[in-house]
C-alpha cells in the first residue's frame, strides 16, 4: 500500500483523523487516568501501572492513539519505535471499548499511527499476541493484508522463562517490509 492508499483507507488528513465522529489524536499528558480506566474495562490486556501510563501519554504521546467519540475515550493503542531499530513500530497495547468494536477503529488507529510525521521512515510493525487472543490476530492479519506485507510470528516471551510460570507465551508477531508512509500529500 503507498502513502496515498494508506491515508485514503485511514481517513488521514495531517497527524488526527476524524470518521464516523471519533476523533483520533496523540494523548495528552492528563490522558493518562483515562487511558488507564479504558485499558482496565479491556480484559485480557495487562493494567500496567498509572505511572506507565503516564509516561505513555507523555515521552510516548508521539507514538500513541487516543480515539474519542461522544467526549469519552473509546480506543487506544500504545507504541514506540525500538530503541536501537528505530524503523521498527512496537505496539504494545491496543484497546477498543466494548461499544466502539466491529466497526475498524482498532485497524484505523494503525494506520492513522503509521501515516503520522512521528512514524517518517517505520518500514515494519512488531507486537506481541498470546496464542488465544482470537481478535488480536485478525486485527493484524489485516493490516498486513492492508499493508500487502509479509507477516511472521514466532513464541518470543515464554511462560515460565522472560514470563513468571503460569503467564501465556507471547507470540512475537512482524509486519513487513512495507513502504514507509510519508507525510508528503
Ligand atoms: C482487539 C480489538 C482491539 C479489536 O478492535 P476492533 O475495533 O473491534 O477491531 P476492528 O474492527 O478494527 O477489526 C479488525 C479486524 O479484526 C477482526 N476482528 C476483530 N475482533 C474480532 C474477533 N473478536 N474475532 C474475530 N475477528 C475479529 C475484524 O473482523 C477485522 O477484520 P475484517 O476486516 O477482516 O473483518 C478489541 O477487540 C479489543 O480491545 N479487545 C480487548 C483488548 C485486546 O485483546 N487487545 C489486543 C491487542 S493488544
Amino acid at each position: 500500500m503507498d502513502t496515498a492508499e494508506l491515508k485514503r483507507a485511514s481517513g488521514v488528513l495531517g497527524q488526527d483523523t476524524t470518521s464516523d465522529q471519533i476523533t483520533l489524536a496523540a494523548p495528552r499528558p492528563q490522558d493518562g487516568p483515562l487511558v488507564h480506566d479504558l485499558i482496565a474495562a479491556c480484559p485480557p490486556l495487562d493494567r500496567n501501572s498509572a505511572y506507565c501510563n503516564a509516561l505513555q501519554c507523555t515521552h510516548f504521546a508521539d507514538t500513541c492513539v487516543l480515539a474519542w467519540g461522544g467526549g469519552e475515550p473509546v480506543g487506544w493503542v500504545s507504541a514506540y519505535r525500538k530503541p536501537g531499530a528505530p524503523q521498527t513500530l512496537f505496539v504494545w497495547q491496543v484497546a477498543v471499548a466494548e461499544y466502539g468494536r466491529g466497526r475498524g477503529l482498532a485497524l484505523r488507529m494503525l494506520q492513522s499511527l503509521l501515516a503520522r510525521e512521528s512514524c517518517g521512515g517505520v518500514e515494519r510493525l512488531e507486537t506481541t499476541i498470546t496464542g488465544s487472543n482470537t481478535a488480536s490476530w485478525a486485527l493484524f492479519r489485516r493490516l498486513a493484508e492492508r499493508l500487502r506485507a509479509p507477516l511472521k510470528h514466532r513464541p518470543w516471551l515464554l511462560d515460565g522463562a522472560e514470563l513468571p510460570s503460569g503467564t501465556p507465551t507471547e507470540h512475537l508477531l512482524t509486519i513487513g517490509p512495507f513502504a514507509p508512509p510519508s507525510q508528503q500529500a
